[in-house]
């Protein structure tokens, strides 16, 4: 599995006015079905809770079925099929083509492993509409080592069958101070197999990435080169591949509108069928998440406290509750502010009229010094890779994170 978008991408705004109080929120419009916490790539940036060893029930295919039918009703119209590795899933088909049969637009977020000719055969057949294919580097040593398998030659065979199967070749690539040197290279390789789209996604630190972070924060400098790369290919290439590229917020002094808003046009499941405002809302205090298999997805979405929880404006602290910018961003992230103060409720402390501005400049600071000092790779910062013993660690207490 990836890291996590920093916003919706290709969704249009919510149709509600998202200020509080809604008396009737708009109904979502992108589901993210997390079919399976199983994968069997180790990445050291995955948004995946540290502890989903804890959570290893799956729904079946029936309660699959019954989610994605719910909210086809309530008006969802795009659904990505996501984990984990979906591919693990052997009902993968039967949902793709349920979910077509619906009327959804379905969106296959893979790291390609389990993608045979014969599933993408069965797929297509299904009327998977996209596939968005990851690879954590131009070289095999670097993807290797950051997803601590031997993918590489089988992420390029994979590339090619997309292709040969009729569809657009989108690649996504989470960036972070191992790779971001290799920017240039990752876009040429992109270009070679054919890539209509890449996206290049800074990481986002929640999950994995948050335990990684010090070892993954890049200096502002490799950044802005980085930058400086991107923007003098789009100029070279033109409409040949679409390049996005999503720089992470600690470097910005206003935080993302993560998730578009919260409970706004987002609706996440957990393989378990925990109800998800967002992806990383597993790991907020205080908050009990909805359960498909207990509860409806329009009770879930219109009524239950956690999606109401932070919705609109009317839950703000200051300086939020007074900003004139409140209806632009809603605060910030939730999760981030919890990451970062301890408190889900504060303002995103990436704003720079947050309070806590100074402790994004720390993780920041810190991480870039680890950097300069040449400590990508040496045992001061050791990366944790996503596993089920790590992750069972994690649930058990008898791993602290860091
Ligand atoms: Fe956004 Fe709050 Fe910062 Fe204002 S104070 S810009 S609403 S995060
Ligand atoms: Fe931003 Fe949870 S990831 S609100």
């Amino acid at each position: 599995m990836s890291n996590t978008p920093s916003s919706v991408a290709g969704l249009s705004e919510p149709r509600a006015d998202s200020s509080s109080p809604i008396a009737q929120p708009a109904p979502p419009l992108w589901l993210l079905a997390e079919l399976t916490y199983r994968c069997p790539l180790h990445c050291a940036f995955c948004y995946n809770p540290l502890d989903y060893a804890r959570h290893d029930r799956e729904l079946d295919t029936a309660q699959w079925r019954r989610v994605l039918t719910e909210a086809r009703a309530l008006g969802a119209a795009q659904l990505g099929f996501s984990g984990g590795e979906p591919l693990l899933r052997d009902d993968l088909e039967e949902l793709v083509a349920h979910a077509r049969g619906l009327g959804f637009y379905t969106n296959l977020i893979t790291s390609g492993v389990g993608l045979t000719d014969a599933r993408l055969a069965a797929l297509r057949e299904a009327g998977l509409d996209h596939i968005q294919l990851s690879f954590q580097d131009s070289t095999r040593e670097m993807n290797d080592f950051l997803s601590s398998t031997r993918t590489f030659a089988l992420k390029q065979r994979v590339a090619t069958l997309i292709k040969a199967h009729g569809y657009p070749m989108v690649l996504n690539c989470v960036l972070h101070r191992y790779n971001l040197p290799h920017v240039g290279a990752i876009i040429e390789m992109a270009l070679e197999m054919g890539a209509e789209y890449l996206e290049l996604a800074n990481t986002q630190y929640y999950g994995w990435a948050w335990e990684n972070r010090l070892a993954l924060m890049p200096t502002e400098t490799q950044l802005r080169e980085a930058e400086a790369v991107v923007a003098a290919y789009r100029e070279k290439i033109g409409k040949r591949c679409r390049i996005l590229f999503v720089v992470p917020d600690y470097y910005e002094t206003r935080p993302k509108k993560c998730m578009n808003g919260w409970g706004s046009v987002f609706l996440g499941v957990a393989p378990d069928g925990a109800a998800l405002p967002c992806h990383a809302a597993r790991g907020l205090p205080g908050l009990t998440l909805p359960n498909v298999a207990e509860q409806s997805l329009s009770d879930i979405w219109y009524h239950s406290d956690a999606f109401q929880r932070f919705r609109g404006t009317a839950w703000m602290p200051e300086p939020c509750r007074s900003c004139d910018e409140r209806e632009n961003d809603l605060g910030g992230c939730r999760c981030q502010a919890f990451l970062l103060t301890g408190d889900p409720a504060r303002t995103d402390p990436v704003c720079d009229k947050s309070p806590d501005h100074a402790r994004v400049r720390e993780v920041v600071m810190h991480g870039a010094s680890a950097a300069l000092a040449g400590h990508a790779t040496a045992s001061e910062y050791p990366l944790v890779f996503r596993a089920d013993a790590a992750s069972r660690a994690f649930a058990s207490g008898d791993a602290k994170a860091r």
